[in-house]
């Protein structure tokens, strides 16, 4: 399964990019809203530390301005994905955008029959939001194995982000799942790597061979 970083914070994009393990870069209108910055600019600057897809929102709501905000977006970088909401106006602009070369990510999705359209249309990834239908007491989880078996049952090549993500069972599921992708807050792709006996465990191998070296000194 390949790791995104969901952020659009730049000293988050270069630290989890310097572990050697991240595939690409989700950002939204509030990650970038955060960082106070020219959002073209700021992506430029995502996009020369991570190759791999990156990607940047549209805001209009109609299938022709999600086109052509795409246009300047796409142009930052090669790897630029255009992020298009799961609207019917949003399967309009993928299918367009798709048509022109460019790849989408269909996001908001919270429903397996907008994540086959979403695939109908030839869009490249759909992001379904586990965390936020956790939110309202419905198992985030189970949409991401819905999808993953109709886009089984008909070789769709689309590509599954499972988006939301608040905790590590969230990314553990994914994988169990067979999800392609898992996108996932810089706090919690820290929290991947945490377990309290790697920690006693390297402090009892220290405290060990510091005893070991005194000895031998004396
Ligand atoms: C994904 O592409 C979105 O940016 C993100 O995962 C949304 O997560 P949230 O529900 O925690 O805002």
């Amino acid at each position: 399964m390949k790791l995104f970083i969901d952020t659009a914070n730049i000293d988050e994009i270069k630290k989890a990019h310097s572990y050697g393990v991240l595939d690409g870069v989700t950002t939204n209108p509030t990650l970038l809203s955060k960082e106070k910055n020219d959002p073209v600019s700021q992506l430029k600057k995502i996009c020369e530390v991570v190759k791999g897809p990156v990607s940047a929102e549209v805001m209009s709501q109609h299938a022709e301005g999600m086109v052509k905000e795409a246009k300047p977006l796409a142009e930052i970088s090669p790897n630029i994905v255009i992020k298009i909401p799961c609207t019917i106006e949003g399967l309009m602009a993928a299918k367009e955008l798709t048509s022109l070369g460019v790849k989408t990510n269909l996001t908001l999705c919270f429903s397996s029959s907008q994540a086959l359209l979403v695939a109908k249309a030839g869009a490249a990834f759909v992001s379904p939001f586990v965390g936020r239908l956790d939110d309202i007491s419905t198992e985030g989880m189970d949409l991401v194995s819905d999808i993953k078996l109709i886009y089984s049952n008909y070789s769709i090549s689309t590509e599954i982000i499972v988006a939301s993500i608040r905790h590590p069972i969230h990314f553990l599921e994914s994988a169990r799942i067979g999800a392609d992708i898992a996108t996932v807050p810089f706090s919690v792709i820290e929290k991947l790597m945490k377990h309290p006996l790697t920690d006693i465990g390297i402090k009892r191998f220290v405290d060990d061979w510091d005893r070991l070296n005194k000895e031998l000194n004396n």
